[in-house]
């Protein structure tokens, strides 16, 4: 089934303010954006427009109750093409945004909606598309309830709008991590496995605390006994040790990252020996001496190695460039995928 979006295009493109040797993360966004409603059941208005802000009113629902959520996913400059651009497995996007959906009690967004939305504005505006060793587009969607009314209920209203940005690597270094003991990312039963904007509101205050201390990030233990690892800052973790690589096995308190799932089904085809179970700090801590690299995931942050992690106050040092090994296979054979280098096994590429 094919919508029907409706296009305005921007009187006179940004593009030219835009240097792609300096990109930062997050900061500059494309000519467009893609808005729709949600208004007596269905999904309807679909546009788009030229980005800018949104007139809401003061009792907007999401600003008070939080029925927000939201994706994201990156487009790259296909390699030896002067315009083609390529999109990582974006159906997941679409599958876990109405796993998000369901959860907060908003209404899914059809796949095809959510999917043909994206190629559309990715099409107008592939041109924002960086080039530049390291760049991609990042792509926003995201959902939020717009019923002017402060009863709490589900609203009947919501937007859902996708925008993109250009953007350079999230971090830069290997990154400090402190196994958090005092504060909680998430709960059995709660909303720890979708995205929804809270889960990482709720962050900001123990991952400053953190910074405080001289940590980068926030390696999440589990929300009973804070015994076992979960994940750290936006990013699911991953240890290697001399003979395995493990990863915590998904709960309802982890979120189930698109990059995760990608790390461990390529690092398998590569050969090495991974294993998604629980794994506890004592385990990290007892087994320090064993682990090669400790690293971390996500569609913003990549892959990311790990200086090392704090507990109760000792530092316990890992990184160490001569052992690192899987990590950057991994992380080299995603890259080329992606980029559209070598053949994609797994059908997770698509060239727009
Ligand atoms: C992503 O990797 O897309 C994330 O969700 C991180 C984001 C909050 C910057």
């Amino acid at each position: 089934m094919k919508f029907e979006i409706k296009v305005e295009n921007v009187k006179e493109s940004r593009i030219s303010q835009f240097d792609p040797e300096n990109i930062g993360f997050g900061k500059i966004f494309t000519d467009h954006m893609f808005v729709a409603d949600f208004k007596n059941g269905e999904w309807t208005d679909l546009r788009i427009v030229p980005y800018g802000p949104f007139s809401l009113s003061p009792a907007t629902s999401a600003i008070h109750y939080g029925q927000a959520i939201f994706e994201g996913l990156k487009a790259f400059a296909r390699a030896e093409s002067e315009t083609e651009i390529t999109l990582f497995r974006p159906s997941e996007n679409a599958k876990r945004f109405n796993r998000s959906a369901t959860r907060m009690a908003m209404p899914e967004v059809p796949e095809a909606l959510f999917l043909q939305a994206l190629n559309e504005l990715l099409d107008l505006d592939r041109g924002w598309v960086p080039r530049t060793p390291g760049g991609a587009l990042y792509i926003r969607p995201y959902m939020f309830a717009t019923d002017d009314f402060i009863g709490v209920k589900p609203s009947e209203n919501y937007r859902f709008a996708i925008f993109c940005c250009p953007v350079g690597p999230y971090y830069n270094k290997a990154l400090r991590v402190k196994v958090e003991e005092d504060y909680s990312r998430a709960a059995p039963g709660g909303v720890g496995f979708t995205k929804c904007a809270g889960n990482y509101g709720a962050a900001l205050y123990p991952t400053a605390l953190a910074q405080k201390e001289g940590y980068d990030q926030i390696l999440w233990t589990d929300p009973i006994e804070h015994k076992f690892v979960e994940e750290t800052g936006t990013t699911n973790f991953f240890a290697v040790f001399d003979n395995e690589i493990v990863t915590p096995s998904l709960t309802q308190t982890l979120l189930a990252g698109i990059t995760r799932d990608s790390v461990i089904t390529a690092l398998k085809h590569l050969g090495y020996s991974l294993t998604e179970r629980p794994l506890t700090v004592k385990e990290l801590i007892d087994r320090h001496a064993e682990i090669k690299e400790l690293f971390i995931t996500g569609t913003a942050a990549t892959l990311i190695n790990l200086d090392g992690f704090g507990f109760r106050g000792t530092y316990y040092s890992v990184y160490d460039e001569t052992k690192i090994d899987a990590s950057q296979e991994v992380k080299k054979f995603l890259e080329t995928l992606k980029l559209g280098r070598v053949s994609d096994p797994f059908n997770w590429v698509e060239i727009l």
